[in-house]
């Protein structure tokens, strides 16, 4: 029997606008699709999920910093704050989870402020550009690579 594992998945900044925004960019699913879609497979993979969007970098690092007992590993978009928030770097660091970064576009096909992420040299892996299934890619490699920490 698979054992269950408990993943917080964030959304950053922005990311509630989801389907709305800038769709030839970030899609036109809704965020509530997307995240109904984690949840989705989540189930099917015996994982637990948490999920939470914010506009807000300080709730961002609360909820990580209040999940670390509770997480086995975190899934972030960190949108606009991945190219500067050191703050939400250190969050990540803090909790000694595995962490992995998604992006919904191509960051590296985009403006040159894009290309670089503060948050992604702590992570064990970044998925770009391939849209909503980023997410539901990160929850697949946490199952098959056992990336559980005790
Ligand atoms: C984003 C890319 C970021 O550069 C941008 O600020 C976002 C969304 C993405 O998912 O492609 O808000 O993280």
């Amino acid at each position: 029997m698979t054992t269950t594992m408990n993943v917080l998945v964030l959304h950053g900044p922005n990311l509630n606008l989801t389907g709305f925004r800038e769709p030839e960019l970030y899609g036109k699913k809704p965020l509530a699709d997307i995240d109904a879609d984690i949840q989705r497979l989540a189930a099917e993979l015996s994982i637990d999920v948490r999920i939470l969007q914010s506009n807000h970098e300080g709730v961002l690092i609360d909820t990580i910093q209040e999940h670390r007992k509770w997480a086995n590993a975190i899934i972030i978009n960190p949108a606009a704050l991945t190219h500067y928030s050191y703050a939400l770097r250190d969050a990540l660091v803090s909790v000694r989870l595995p962490v992995i970064e998604v992006h919904l576009s191509n960051v590296h096909a985009r403006e040159e402020f894009r290309r670089h992420s503060v948050v992604a040299p702590i992570t064990i892996g970044q998925i770009v550009g391939l849209g909503d299934q980023g997410y539901l890619l990160a929850l697949r490699a946490l199952r098959a690579t056992e990336t559980v920490t005790p």
